[in-house]
């Protein structure tokens, strides 16, 4: 029987799921040709292994696994882009969603007439089970933020939980941004046609065994995933998120100048000094933490990053100033060769460090 449906499963520390959760895909899915795939990001609770001890007795389920890499968009991606069946659902580890959705998923496929079907929380009859309210709160906000962004009118942009036709996700994976948490509006968002959807309602549950991985730092993801895919057409939104930072930064250096002037009463090229070196630092945490949360530096790779982005910055004021001085003395009035001289500095900074203090390959966390 050729295979109907690859379900993928991201996990990171799952393992106490991973039986429970098989147990019950097959219960489900029986008498359907079906294969469960687990993207495991390298959990060291050992949740490959658990998955490894069922497989080598069941064929309908195999692990990839990632390592140096995390992220649950990124990590179903791989799963999807590894199948070979007609139709893919992506679920989580931790039994809160309903598999009993599975197979009426499948029945609304196969008749062709839409590309994919969400389980969903805010549709009529569905709910979010036992939610603390601001976290139930929370959710609605984010919803609402998230339909700014598709244009599809979904209930439940932000499910976690649905199964679509293979080709029409092929259609979108190389426009997806493959960041944070929100891999169904990251597909609604990149598809380069409206997708045909349905949403099948259900009530969230409680999860099973281990702990949310969910955290202040996806929602900024969340954010980030929105804004790349509202102006990240024509301006890469790390850019803009770069450039707001060199303008808090400023405003440090100008209060550290100022409080060294007026303060103890340093020189001011000892003052000017000491406040360029403070804010290029203080530019330097806040890019790691925000505009590069994915790609954070630690210990030896912080101060190696450190010095990267102050050599990049000192040649990015020597060119800054060779731009904005040629400028001036070639007739530019005084604010349009500042500015010009700032804007090529501020390139300049964004494109090096990006490239030499963030590098894009991750090795290990
Ligand atoms: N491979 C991999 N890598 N898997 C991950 C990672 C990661 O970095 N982070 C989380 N996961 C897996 C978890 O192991 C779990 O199977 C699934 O992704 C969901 O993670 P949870 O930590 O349980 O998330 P949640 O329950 O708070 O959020 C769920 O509900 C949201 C709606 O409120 C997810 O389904 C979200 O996608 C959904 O938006
Ligand atoms: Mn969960």
């Amino acid at each position: 029987m050729t295979r109907e449906l690859s379900v993928v499963i991201p996990t990171f520390n799952e393992r106490d799921n991973v039986e429970a959760l098989i147990d019950r895909l097959a219960t489900v899915l029986d008498g359907l040709s079906w294969e469960v795939v687990f993207v495991d990001d390298d959990s060291p609770d050992g949740t490959a292994d658990a998955v490894a001890a069922i497989a080598t007795r069941d064929d309908r389920v195999r692990c990839i696994r990632r390592i140096g890499r995390r992220g649950l968009s990124a990590a179903c991606i791989e799963g999807i882009l590894s199948v070979s069946a007609p139709y893919v659902a992506v679920m989580d580890a931790d039994l809160q969603h309903d598999e009993a959705l599975l197979p009426r998923m499948l029945e609304a496929l196969k008749p062709g007439a839409v590309d994919i079907a969400i389980g969903s929380r805010y549709a009529k009859g569905g709910g979010v089970g036992d939610w603390a309210s601001d976290r139930a709160a929370i959710s609605r906000f984010a919803t609402r933020l998230g339909r700014m962004v598709i244009k599809a009118d979904l209930e439940d942009p932000m499910s976690g939980f649905f199964m679509v036709e293979r080709h029409a996700f092929l259609q979108s994976v190389r426009h997806m941004s493959g960041t944070g948490f929100k891999i169904l509006l990251d597909l609604f968002a990149s598809s380069p046609r409206p997708l045909r959807f349905v949403e099948l309602p259900y009530t969230f549950r409680r999860r099973h065994a281990g702990e949310s991985k969910l955290d202040t730092m996806v929602a900024w993801e969340y954010l980030m995933l929105l804004g790349e895919k509202l102006f990240g057409g024509w301006i890469p939104v790390r850019f803009v998120l770069f450039v707001g930072v060199g303008a808090l930064g400023l405003v440090v250096h100008l209060a550290v100048l100022g409080g060294l002037l007026k303060g103890p009463g340093l020189s001011f090229p000892i003052s000017q000094t000491a406040a360029v070196i403070i804010a290029m630092t203080f530019n330097f945490i806040v890019n790691n933490v925000f505009t590069y949360h994915d790609k954070r530096l630690k210990g030896l790779g912080f101060l190696r990053g450190l010095i990267s982005f102050y050599a990049a910055c000192s040649l990015g004021a020597l060119i800054n100033l060779a731009v904005a001085i040629y400028l001036f003395d070639a007739g530019s009035p005084w604010w349009l060769a500042g500015a010009a001289g700032a804007v090529v500095g501020a390139v300049w900074n964004y494109a090096i460090t990006a490239t030499f203090t963030w590098k894009s390959e991750r090795k290990g966390e």
